[in-house]
């Protein structure tokens, strides 16, 4: 297993590309599934769940052609382009090698429902960070007429042609929204999804799918209405940029005392990381609609954060911004809402000399701290993150362990940070 040697204090300073949305490009890969026709993906980002779920769809019988710069060919971000058709499916089984890397895998099931009229699925287990059940998918998908039946750790999904239903997410969720999107856009009739994700890739989604055909209005509040056809055809569509991936590089510039420009990313999709990292001291400017200017110009000041769905502060930013307060001074109260176990990072900061004491879904972090190198444990691909942040502005030498955490969502993370002046290297296990 790779790890990242940090040596810390090196301000950032440069201009950093960001990469295409893992998070958008995932369901995105799914909805091919929906046609027999070709559909093309750009801005595909080089990381390792887009290769996980490119594994998957050949496993059913989906044809994949690279198009774009082969990786590593060109400097981050790749753009990946894929030509992706689902001619013939020649399997509807997700087996359990795949989906317990990356419980992602949950997005062909709407797909392979609405297509074929079955799928099967290893139950995704917990993760890290949390139980993470997929109980609101299935609840809605029996909604839209599916039988559902657990068979040997497998969820089983049936169904003749689906009918549109009005389902109501009793929790608002991202994965969920986008699975019964993809199962309502083929079925007869109307779909009415109410307290549904707003997040900018739920938009993505639904911008590709009516590409193909689909009949969708509301994507990015919280009533989605489709309206169901009989066959989607094919498309092209690039994936919007990593608002994840932005948000970590605006932290980077902060916990570093640098000055970054971050381009090609969407200033329109990080307004409340931004208020926030504002609120600590980060003076941000958003020079163009694509691009941000991140400087840091005073200390760095406390502030309490609460996580929420979008267009709240994602959770998916919180590890990060627990490294930055870690230096900011006063007492930052952080709670996490969405996840029950996401404060794994609390205690390898702890490891650097960070303030950090944890109560359940809040953590109290008391700063700043001066932050001295130590090895440290990734454990999920967020917490990694946050590491490499706090190895960034620690004096000495951070070694980060099982950094495959972080690959899985950040293209090439070592080479960006490193053309920004960090001293940081790969080594390989
Ligand atoms: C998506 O996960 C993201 N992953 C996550 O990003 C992100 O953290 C999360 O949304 C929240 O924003 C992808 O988009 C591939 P949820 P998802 O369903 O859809 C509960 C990353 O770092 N829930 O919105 O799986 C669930 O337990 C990853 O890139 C149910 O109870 O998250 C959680 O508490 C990590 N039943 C809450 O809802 C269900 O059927 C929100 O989960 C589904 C979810």
């Amino acid at each position: 297993m790779d790890r990242f040697v940090i040596r810390g204090g090196v301000p950032l300073r440069g201009t950093v590309h960001i990469s295409g949305a893992k998070n958008a490009a995932l369901p995105c890969l799914a909805a091919c599934l929906l046609t027999d026709e070709p559909v093309t993906l750009d801005n595909l980002p080089a990381v390792r769940d887009i290769k996980t779920t490119c594994h998957l769809l050949a496993t059913l019988g989906v044809g994949l052609e690279d198009q774009g710069p082969a990786p590593g060919s060109a400097p981050s971000p790749v753009r990946r382009r894929l030509r992706v058709e689902a001619q013939k499916i020649t399997s509807v089984e997700a087996p359990w090698e795949l989906v317990r890397t990356m419980r992602a895998s949950t997005l062909i099931l709407g797909p392979l429902v609405a297509r074929g009229g079955q799928a099967r699925i290893s139950m995704p287990g917990g993760c890290a960070i949390g139980a993470r059940p997929i109980d609101l998918h299935l609840k809605g998908l029996e909604k839209l007429g599916a039988q559902i039946s657990t068979e040997h750790g497998m969820v089983v999904a049936r169904a003749g042609r689906l009918r549109g239903a009005r389902i109501y997410f009793e929790r608002i969720t991202v994965t969920g929204t986008e699975d019964l999107m993809m199962a309502a856009v083929l079925a007869d009739g109307e779909t009415v999804l109410e307290n549904a994700a707003r997040e900018p890739e739920v938009e993505d989604l639904a911008s590709l799918l009516t590409k193909m055909g689909a009949r969708i209005e509301g994507a990015g509040t919280s009533t989605i209405r489709i309206q169901g056809v009989p066959r989607l055809g094919g498309a092209a569509h690039a994936v919007i940029p990593d608002r994840i991936e932005a948000g970590t590089f605006v932290i980077a510039a902060g916990i570093t005392g640098g000055d970054l420009t971050i381009a090609d990313c969407r200033a329109g999709h990080l307004l409340t990381v931004i208020e926030k990292c504002r609120e600590v001291g980060l003076h941000i400017e958003t020079p163009t609609p694509t691009s941000l200017r991140v400087s840091t110009d005073k200390p760095l000041q406390a502030a309490d954060m609460t996580t929420e769905e979008y267009p709240g502060f994602a959770t998916d930013m919180q590890a990060q911004y627990m490294a930055l307060v870690t230096q900011a001074a006063g007492t930052s109260l952080l709670t996490e809402t969405i996840f029950e176990n996401r404060f794994l990072h609390a205690l390898e900061l702890a490891r650097l000399g960070a303030n950090i004491r944890v109560e359940g879904n809040r953590a109290v972090v008391r700063g700043p701290t001066p932050l001295s190198g130590a090895p440290m444990t990734a454990s999920d691909l967020r917490a990694s993150a946050s590491l490499v942040l706090a190895g960034l502005a620690a004096q000495g030498e951070t070694i980060v362990e099982r950094v495959y955490h972080i690959d899985r969502g950040y293209e090439h993370i070592e080479e960006k940070l490193s053309a920004l002046g960090a001293d940081i290297r790969r080594v390989p296990a």
